[in-house]
């Protein structure tokens, strides 16, 4: 295999030695889910169109699906298009769908060569036939690749992705092969679209807004939050450490205990000394 090239340029030592020490301090998430905004203000902020911060978030996306590989993380998945963007100004939309096309003309190749495979999650049959036509092209092209799974979210809504589960859970008890009392977290997760992906380890929003807008809405559970002030164009590699630094400091209890076995003889203690 090449080495990785996403960004047709070569990896600095310095940049291979910060890899290095992340991957020493901690874990690295299994899978980074980034809710990649504020294009448009970046671009407004240059005195340019919402289109050019587009064109540019395109590298910020190239340069961490490429860190991301190398890290080590085996799941990337990306909020591109949300059911809701469908509400933009048509030129807006026309001019993400052509950006979308080029770039999978351009980069298709480069994931392959590069092992990483492409998915998508979402409506894609709301989108253009060149479109649909691009993504199935690259979809088959890197299906076999395993080193990371780069996931578009496109026309994609965590409403959306449970009511789908809900019809086809539905579907399984009208026609009688379902019992509903056996309906449960594990079979609600296995139909929704990611059923083939943990859920994510660590969410990602950029442009200093605190919300989900309606991103991986039965996933998130329990994903570890971090948002950031950088809008989607402004953030690179550097950023990303900074975000897998913090989910290294973040103490994952799951609604358990993180006791040492010296808290959990105290709390005996303290429970036999309460009878
Ligand atoms: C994110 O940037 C990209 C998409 C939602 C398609 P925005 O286009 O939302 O940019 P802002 O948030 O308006 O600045
Ligand atoms: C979220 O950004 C959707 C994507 C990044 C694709 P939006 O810009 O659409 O979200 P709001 O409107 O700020 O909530
Ligand atoms: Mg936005």
């Amino acid at each position: 295999m090449k080495n990785l090239t996403l960004t047709n340029t070569v990896q600095t030592q310095e940049d291979k030695d910060k890899q290095c020490e992340l991957q020493k301090s901690g874990e690295i998430p299994e899978h980074i889910a980034i809710i990649m905004d504020g294009n448009g203000r970046w671009a407004r902020s240059k005195g340019s169109i919402r289109l050019h911060g587009h064109k540019v978030g395109v590298d910020s996306v190239r340069d961490i699906t490429e860190s991301c590989a190398q890290l080590g993380v085996k799941y990337l998945t990306l909020y591109a298009f949300s059911t809701e963007n469908w509400g933009r100004p048509s030129a807006e939309v026309r001019g993400l769908m052509r950006l979308l096309v080029s770039s999978l003309r351009k980069e298709a190749e480069n994931l392959h060569e590069n092992n990483i495979r492409l998915v998508t999650i979402g409506q894609l049959d709301r989108f253009p036939e060149d479109c649909r036509k691009e993504l199935q092209e690259a979809i088959e092209l890197t299906q076999n690749n395993d080193r990371l799974q780069l996931c578009l979210a496109l026309s994609y809504s965590g409403r959306w992705d449970i009511t789908e589960a809900v019809k086809k859970i539905a579907t399984h008890v009208k026609e009688g092969r379902l019992d509903p009392s056996l309906i449960n977290d594990q079979m609600i997760t296995d139909h929704l679209s990611t059923a083939e992906i943990p859920d994510p380890d660590l969410i990602i929003r950029t442009s200093g807004e605190y919300r989900i807008s309606n991103f991986l809405l039965w996933q998130l559970a329990y994903s570890e939050l971090y948002m950031t002030e950088q809008f989607w164009p402004d953030f690179r590699r550097e950023e990303l450490y900074k975000a897998i630094r913090s989910f290294q400091s973040r103490d994952r209890r799951f609604g358990k205990l993180s006791t040492t076995k010296d808290e959990n003889g105290l709390a005996t203690r303290l429970v036999d000394k309460l009878k």
